[in-house]
Formats: structure tokens, C-alpha cells, sequence
């Protein structure tokens, strides 16, 4: 064996492992039928998202309802808690566009969940500022105090744990997301106590566990320090 050959062979099953991993939830990139994700898999719109959906077309010009492409499917996802193949196609029903279309999207983007995911969707950004600032100390943390490992489930499916890439939060880092909100600036103890809260049905604190506002400077301004100078500054006598 070529010393090629068996390097690939020692990278394969790590690579196999970060693909799973890093796709998390939404697990590999083509569809593959299960129990719960099949062309039996019932979806329909609510009514309300019905008006929702009308409320969106309007917002695109004739011709172009394709547009609305990631809308309806974010629809879809947060009416069934994830997005089944028979959602996609009912988005490329109502958008009178090729099934296909629905599918490069939807594999695309890491935020459309294509398997099942628990009511509280863990997120940990594990790209290189938040793992230099402990985010595997965080998964860590997760996965002793869950029972789980990336990409799974607990049991009771109050919990989905993925690692993703940058979640455009890196100033807070280390950081996770859970549904729809960020957790930044955290360690393995804020962790467990938001994890804690979930658990008792409370709504944890959302944004930077550390004390500061948003992703102010830690050790205070280092610069926009003087008062703005206001309109007209600088500007010859001639023009004010
Ligand atoms: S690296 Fe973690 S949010 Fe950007």
C-alpha cells in the first residue's frame, strides 16, 4: 500500500465522522427515506401560514415567486419543527417550480433541519474563534450532561446537539445557538445552567454571560472615544 493510500485510509472514518457531525441534525446531503421522512410523511400548510404564504408571494413581482423559495421552506420548517421532503415538495408546488429547486436549497443551507429535531436545538459553533475560546469545553459539557454526542438526540427529544460552523457571533465567542437565539460568551458552568433552565420549562437569559453589553470591549473603549464631531466638520468656511 502507497504511503498515500494508507494516509487516506487513516483520514477516512475522521472525515466519515466530521461530515455527520458537522451536518448535525440535518445529517447527510441527500435524502435518504426513513420512518419519520418519506413520501408518506404528511404536510400541510396551516391556515394561517396559508395567509402568511399569500402575505410573502406579494412581496415579489410576477414571474419571480421562485424568490420566495427560503421563506416558504423556513415556514415549513418552524410549522412541522423540521422539513420534511413532502414540505419541499409542497413548496415547489405552490412556487410552480421543479421539486429540484427546493432540494439545492434545502441541502444548502445548514439551518434547514431535513431528520427530526428536539424541542431545543443546540447549536455549538465550533469554527476557530470560538474553539480558541473553549467551545469544545462547551460540547463537552453538553454532551456529559445530555448523554449525547453531536448529531443526536436525547431521548425524550428535548434536545438536538450539533456542532456548525460561524454563526457570525465570534466577538462573543465561545458561543452556541438554541432555536432561534444566541448564548455567547460562555463557559462550561453557563452552559450547564442554561441547559438547567430548559430543563424546568424556564426561558434562560439570552445574549453574553459575561456582564458586558452585546460585544462592547472588555476592558473598555479603546477608541471612538471623543465627542462626534457633527455635520459640517472639516468643511471649508465657503461651504458651511
Ligand atoms: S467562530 Fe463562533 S461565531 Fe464565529
Amino acid at each position: 500500500m502507497s504511503l498515500a493510500s494508507s494516509v487516506m485510509r487513516m483520514q477516512m472514518p475522521r472525515v466519515t465522522n466530521l461530515v455527520a457531525k458537522r451536518g448535525g441534525a440535518t445529517g447527510l446531503m441527500v435524502h435518504r427515506d426513513t420512518k419519520e421522512n418519506n413520501l408518506n410523511t404528511k404536510f400541510k400548510f396551516s391556515e394561517d401560514n396559508e395567509k402568511r404564504i399569500k402575505a410573502i408571494l406579494a412581496n415579489y413581482p410576477e414571474g419571480h415567486k421562485v424568490a420566495a423559495l427560503i421563506p416558504l421552506l423556513d415556514l415549513a420548517q418552524r410549522q412541522h419543527g423540521w422539513l420534511p421532503i413532502t414540505a419541499m415538495h409542497e413548496v415547489a408546488r405552490i412556487l410552480e417550480v421543479p421539486r429540484m429547486r427546493a432540494y439545492e436549497v434545502a441541502t444548502f443551507y445548514t439551518m434547514f433541519n431535513r431528520q427530526p429535531v428536539g424541542k431545543y436545538f443546540l447549536q455549538v459553533c465550533a469554527t476557530t474563534p470560538c474553539m480558541l475560546r473553549g467551545a469544545e469545553t462547551i460540547t463537552e459539557t453538553i454532551e456529559k450532561k445530555l448523554g449525547i454526542h453531536a448529531g443526536e438526540s436525547t431521548a425524550d427529544g428535548l434536545f438536538t446537539l450539533a456542532e456548525v460552523e460561524c454563526l457570525g457571533a465570534c466577538v462573543n465567542a465561545p458561543m452556541v445557538q438554541i432555536n432561534d437565539d444566541y448564548y455567547e460568551d460562555l463557559t462550561p458552568k453557563d452552559m450547564e445552567k442554561i441547559i438547567d433552565e430548559l430543563k424546568a420549562g424556564k426561558q434562560p437569559m439570552k445574549g453574553p454571560y459575561s456582564g458586558r453589553l452585546a460585544a462592547e470591549p472588555f476592558g473598555g473603549l479603546t477608541s471612538l472615544k471623543e465627542k462626534p464631531t457633527g455635520p459640517g466638520y472639516g468643511l471649508q468656511a465657503a461651504l458651511k
